[in-house]
């Protein structure tokens, strides 16, 4: 960052506070508090984080007025349509699009490590068949810590490397087979002759009763899909994993936090609930009925896939995933999908409301994603796995560049105290 001549000047008890001023690359500058408390006695107050920087990152940068979203510079539109998901999980992780090289020795590294521990099977074998596969998956990904002793080390950069390929090589092995448990299938192991997400795909929809082949169609939406949830700055699932890695927790440890983390419906859960509500919603008629919900502030209904803390204009996810679910259901031959008329008529609805319209609220990437998936043929219980393994490129890549930040210290917070001030316990005689 940039430290300007600038600075804010802030006046408290009759006294000027000089707070320096940094200006970024691209974004609003940022004033700079961290000797506020030593210098004035105060604290900062902003619950939810609506106004505070928690970091530096040259990963990812979102531009919420105009919709853009760029990973180490890179528009995520171009990305979606000339990229696929191992390139875009290079580029977070090591800051430049690879040669040709450098790519298939990351996709033979990522490759070979999609296996499991055999002993891992059994952890599933403790789970009722009807648990939700988050719950699944926070609980294995964070197990991967009892058994990879050798990638634990935060302060071996070698380690943290091994880490990082064994969790975006895992995740979806791991995603798979907690689908499968869920409905009483054999676990399919990965195959090293099918790119990453025909590998998933492969694992989820494969049994051992006849041949599976990958659907090309399939397999580049999935890719899509995957490489559009890569990564998004410090959302709370981000915050999440920065945070715990902050005390020094291993990798595995801290990723399972992101994923307990963007499992809550206004995270990562949205895709499920959004898909839920456009189910629910059933018919295109009562749209108005749930418009009129979605407004009333006695009504704790939200419009599920809308509204973003960032993004005051459509998120360009969105965008793209609404012309993928165009197409996907196309070639499919469901183009006539109840849901995705639905989806688009709720949209446009909402877009010409003024209640939408005053308060910025746009689709977001969880508003077509599960059109797709469940068209796709996964279970609506499967969507947030699927944000999650796509995700955790993106956690970890913010892991490793705050790990190496020589700045990096323990997070801790402080609060405004509206509690009890100090008095004398009292005997339960006298109570
Ligand atoms: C993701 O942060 C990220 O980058 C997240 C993510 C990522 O890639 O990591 O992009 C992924 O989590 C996308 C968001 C998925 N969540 C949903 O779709 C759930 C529905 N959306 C909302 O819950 C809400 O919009 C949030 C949680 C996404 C954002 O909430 P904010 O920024 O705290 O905004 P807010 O709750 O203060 O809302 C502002 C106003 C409120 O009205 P007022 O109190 O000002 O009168 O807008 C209203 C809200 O009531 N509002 C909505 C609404 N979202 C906000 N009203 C109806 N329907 C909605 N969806």
């Amino acid at each position: 960052m940039t430290e300007t001549q600038k600075s804010a000047t802030l006046t408290l008890n009759g006294e000027n506070y000089e707070l320096p001023i940094f200006s970024p690359t691209a974004g609003p500058d940022v004033v700079d508090i961290r000797k506020l408390y030593a210098q004035a006695g105060v604290f900062t107050y902003d619950p939810g984080f609506t106004s505070t920087a928690s970091c530096d990152s040259t990963i990812t940068y979102i531009d919420g007025d105009k919709g853009e979203l760029l990973h180490r510079g890179y528009p995520i539109d171009q990305l979606a349509s000339k990229s696929h998901y191992l390139e875009v999980c290079y580029l977070l992780l090591y800051g430049e699009l690879p040669t040709a090289a450098q790519l298939e020795d990351f996709e033979t590294r990522v490759t070979r490590h999609t296996m499991v521990h055999e002993q891992m099977h059994n952890f599933f074998r403790g789970f009722r068949r009807d648990a939700h596969p988050m719950a699944t998956l926070v609980g294995v990904v964070g197990a991967m810590s009892a058994f990879y002793h050798d990638s634990l080390d935060v302060t071996d950069p070698w380690q943290r490397e091994v880490a990082a390929v064994r969790l975006i090589a895992k995740l979806p092995t791991i995603a798979a087979m907690a689908y499968k448990y869920s409905i009483g299938q054999p676990f399919v192991y990965p195959r090293n002759d099918l790119d990453y997400a025909a590998n998933f795909l492969h694992m989820c929809f494969s049994v051992p009763a006849e041949e599976y082949h990958v659907n090309p169609i399939l397999s580049r939406a999935m890719d899509r899909i995957l490489t559009l949830h890569a990564d998004h700055e410090q959302n709370a699932s981000t915050s999440t994993v920065r945070l715990a890695s902050s005390s020094g927790a291993n990798p595995f440890a801290c990723i399972a936090a992101g994923i307990a983390c963007l499992w809550g419906p206004a995270h990562g859960g949205a895709n499920q609930a959004c898909l839920e509500m456009l189910k629910e919603i059933g018919t295109v008629d009562r749209i108005p009925e749930y418009i009129a919900r979605a407004k009333d502030k006695n009504d704790p209904f939200r419009l599920m896939g809308f509204g973003h803390r960032v993004y005051k204009n459509t998120d360009p996810r969105a965008k793209v995933l609404k012309q993928s679910a165009d197409e996907v259901l196309e070639l499919l031959g469901v183009d006539d999908n109840p849901l995705l008329q639905v989806a688009k008529e709720l949209e446009r609805t909402a877009l010409h409301d003024e209640y939408f319209i005053q308060k910025k609220l746009f689709p977001n990437v969880d508003f077509y994603s599960g059109i797709i998936l469940e068209a796709m043929g996964f279970p609506t219980s499967m969507f947030t796995p699927i944000f999650a393994l796509s995700r955790t490129v993106g956690w970890i890549s913010q892991w490793k560049e705050m790990i190496a930040d020589p700045q990096n210290k323990i997070g801790r917070p402080r609060q405004l105290y509206l509690g009890e001030t100090m008095r004398d316990y009292v005997d339960i005689e006298q109570r």
